[in-house]
């Protein structure tokens, strides 16, 4: 995470975001914020949840025409046009919704930015970065549960742009004002999508409800 602002959250109705409402997102996202829950859970919860996101972020996906053969006769259906979409994980917890995406989006590419919070300083420092070629051709989709701060999502997409991506989007679980308004500042071509947008964060750059440490509780590095 990037330098926490605690204080007062932005007002949200200044924020360009898109929340996914849904009964079945907010009864399994309820589940994972329950700090009773254990890491299996979490992640089965976690992969359903990347399900719906990743029906809501390809609603816009442009389509063709496709002639075909059913039993009954020839139709006119439709096929998804242009070269494969690439899924970005930011590590190591982007993986924990990459794996539900994939479930949906088997033919995707996948790449990874690998960045993890200085805890001293709060800024996101790189370590791993390997993506797909044509990527400046490509639908990007940047994957990470958590938009707290912000600055892990709009690092990670500084680093994509400069490698040629052009078409991006992000797609996270909980995001807190504050991350969404930096996202919005930093790159404002990039749309943001959520399944919970939360009050705001914590004077240590948590998200307030949230869920924790997503990396933590998906792989259980912390014993409770
Ligand atoms: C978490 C989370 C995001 C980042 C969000 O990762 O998965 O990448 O924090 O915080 P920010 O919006 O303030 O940058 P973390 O740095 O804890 O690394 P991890 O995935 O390895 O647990
Ligand atoms: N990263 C997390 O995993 N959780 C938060 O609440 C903020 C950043």
């Amino acid at each position: 995470m990037n330098q926490a602002a605690p204080g007062s959250a932005p007002s949200t109705a200044a924020l360009d975001v898109r929340v996914a409402n849904h009964p079945m997102i907010a009864h399994k996202l309820t589940i994972m914020r329950d700090k009773a829950t254990v890491s299996a859970v979490f992640r089965q919860r976690l992969r359903e949840i990347s399900q719906y996101l990743a029906y809501e972020a390809t609603r816009d996906l442009p389509v063709e025409d496709k002639q075909i053969d059913t039993p009954l006769g020839p139709m006119t259906g439709s096929q998804i046009a242009g070269r494969k979409l690439v899924l970005v994980s930011i590590l190591r917890a982007g993986n924990g919704l990459l794996d539900g995406f994939l479930d949906i989006l088997p033919d995707a590419r996948v790449g990874f930015v690998g960045l993890a919070r200085n805890e001293e300083t709060l800024k996101a420092e790189e370590y791993y970065f390997k993506i797909p070629n044509k990527i400046e051709q490509r639908r990007v989709l940047v994957v990470d549960p958590m938009l707290a701060t912000g600055g892990s999502a709009s690092d990670a997409i500084s680093h994509l742009k400069k490698a040629g991506a052009v078409n991006l989007q992000f797609c996270c679980l909980v995001a807190a004002p504050e991350g969404v308004e930096r996202l919005n500042r930093d790159h404002p071509d990039v749309p943001i999508l959520t399944a919970a947008l939360d009050e705001r964060l914590n004077d240590l750059g948590y998200i307030v409800p949230g869920l924790g440490d997503a990396g933590d509780r998906i792989y259980g590095t912390q014993d409770a």
